[in-house]
């Protein structure tokens, strides 16, 4: 069915004009004023005193991931309705799999989870957490199918970190096939040994999770990643930074040429490690790898944003439970699934405390939340932008709203929410999915099964 959307201001990074959209066959096939409807079945859109947007991208997701002896909680059914209506049109989620698991194996797995049960379009991370013969030619033919990005952990030990000689091995394919690799970096060995003296010593609770994997550990992490990158001149991405030091870790190595790209969370922005030092367990909610940090860092992430130094926010979105899941951590902290989860409010949020107070212009609001996204993984610009022949995923933003967050009323499966009584001034009116309204002021209106897997082109060479 044709969609025609009237009168909005269209964002993108480089422009902002009033107009109307015409979709038709999925996709933006006419921008311009006073359009009309050619088709009797059009659906139209007042979208006067609004903004609209290139549909949300999230590049940092987990919806199916086995961690830390549980298994998080969304499903796509439960996660793709809960980032449309926050106006989340494409989700990247991270395929993370035992060590002892073969990669392709796990790519059928993952996609097996989302195909056919996603109402929003979704793609992968390939994570590489082993590296031998067997897992080099089969990641090439997950190269092949159209997954042109890695993940690597340099953190949790024993679990999906990577040795030194799987980090070079792993950046040498990566450059060889063209594609980046997105790395979490925190140094193993060291979250080790500070988890183990904070134990001996009886310090146990959630407020003890930030200690055990300080500052200096994170930058350590980045710094290390960009040695190992320079050396084969790879393209990098470094997940969920959460502090200043780590930030200026990766744009020194930028300054010395190292290809490399930031993301921030909307959880480092608004909340911090006090947090998780709150009493009778309720910290454990906040428990997630990096750890909330000091406060003192949220200007310096925001200030980051701002120009463009970093150049994504995502989520990192993992959702466990605090009854039954959280709680495996009462007695020692280093047992708490990590995870803080987001995905349905981080545009929202960012909207409230960037764009309304004036600290994020609504060019860099959009590059941030959707364009960097698609560019530095192979989707623009069929995703990320407003243009002929883009698909018609759109979000018709009232700046006008005005809520609160909780989780009462949110859609996403988890018994608690990291921003519960938050004030949130703007949200999506509507939110379109290929040119099919998905998500209507709050609500999940679409079609469960309309997401598409991503096929997705190496560019980083
Ligand atoms: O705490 C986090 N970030 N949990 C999800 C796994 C990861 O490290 O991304
Ligand atoms: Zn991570
Ligand atoms: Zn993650």
């Amino acid at each position: 069915m044709p969609l025609l959307i009237k009168n909005g201001q269209i964002v993108t990074p480089s422009e902002t004009y009033v107009a109307d959209i015409y979709c038709e066959d999925q996709t933006i096939s006419a921008i311009g004023k006073n359009l009309s409807a050619t088709a009797p079945n059009t659906t139209t859109i007042d979208a006067s005193g609004k903004y609209v947007f290139p549909g949300f991208i999230d590049p940092h997701v987990h919806i199916y991931l086995p961690f830390m002896g549980t298994y998080s909680k969304d499903t796509y059914d439960t996660a793709s309705k809960a980032c449309l209506v926050g106006g989340t049109t494409t989700l990247i989620e991270m395929i993370c799999p035992p060590k002892s698991d073969e990669p392709l194996a796990a790519f059928e797995l993952w996609k097996g989870k989302a195909e056919g049960k996603s109402a929003c379009d979704f793609t992968f991370h390939m994570g590489v957490t082993r590296m031998d013969a067997l897992a080099e030619s089969q990641l090439k033919e997950i190269v092949r199918a159209g997954v042109a990005s890695f993940k690597i952990f340099l953190a949790y030990k024993g679990a999906f970190a990577v040795d030194d000689s799987e980090l070079y091995h792993t950046l040498r394919l990566a450059k060889s096939l063209g594609v980046i690799t997105t790395a979490h970096c925190e140094n193993a060995e060291l979250v080790a040994e500070l988890q183990k003296q904070l134990l001996a010593e009886g310090k146990t609770g959630p407020e003890w999770h930030e200690p055990s994997r300080p500052e200096s550990v994170e930058a350590e992490g980045v710094h290390h990643l960009m040695t190992f990158a320079k050396m084969h001149d790879a393209h990098t991405y470094i997940v969920h930074t959460s502090c200043e030091p780590a930030v200026r870790a990766a744009l020194e190595a930028k300054a010395r040429g190292v290809k490399v790209w930031i993301e921030t969370l909307i959880q480092y922005l608004l909340v911090d490690k006090t947090h998780a030092e709150q009493k009778n367990f309720e910290g454990a909610k906040f428990v997630m790898s990096p750890p909330l940090r000091d406060k003192r860092n949220q200007p310096f992430l925001w200030d980051g944003l701002a120009s463009g130094a970093i150049s994504t926010l995502a989520t990192d979105h993992a959702p466990f439970d605090f009854k039954g899941q959280k709680e495996m951590g009462r007695n020692d902290f280093t047992k708490i699934p990590n995870g803080i989860p987001s995905l349905e409010d981080r545009v929202n949020l960012f909207f409230t405390h960037g764009v309304k107070t004036g600290r994020i212009d609504l060019h860099r609001f959009v590059d941030a939340v959707s364009t960097q996204a698609a560019k530095l993984f192979g989707l623009f610009p069929r995703k990320g932008t407003i243009q002929l022949g883009a698909d018609a995923d759109l979000v018709v933003y009232d700046p006008n709203f005005k809520g609160t967050i909780s989780a009462k009323t949110h859609l996403m499966n988890i018994d608690y929410n990291a921003f519960e009584g938050m004030k949130i001034e703007g949200r999506p009116h509507v939110v379109t999915v290929r040119g099919q309204v998905a998500a209507k002021d709050g609500k999940f209106v679409g079609d469960t099964k309309r997401g598409q897997f991503l096929k997705r082109e190496p560019t980083h060479f």
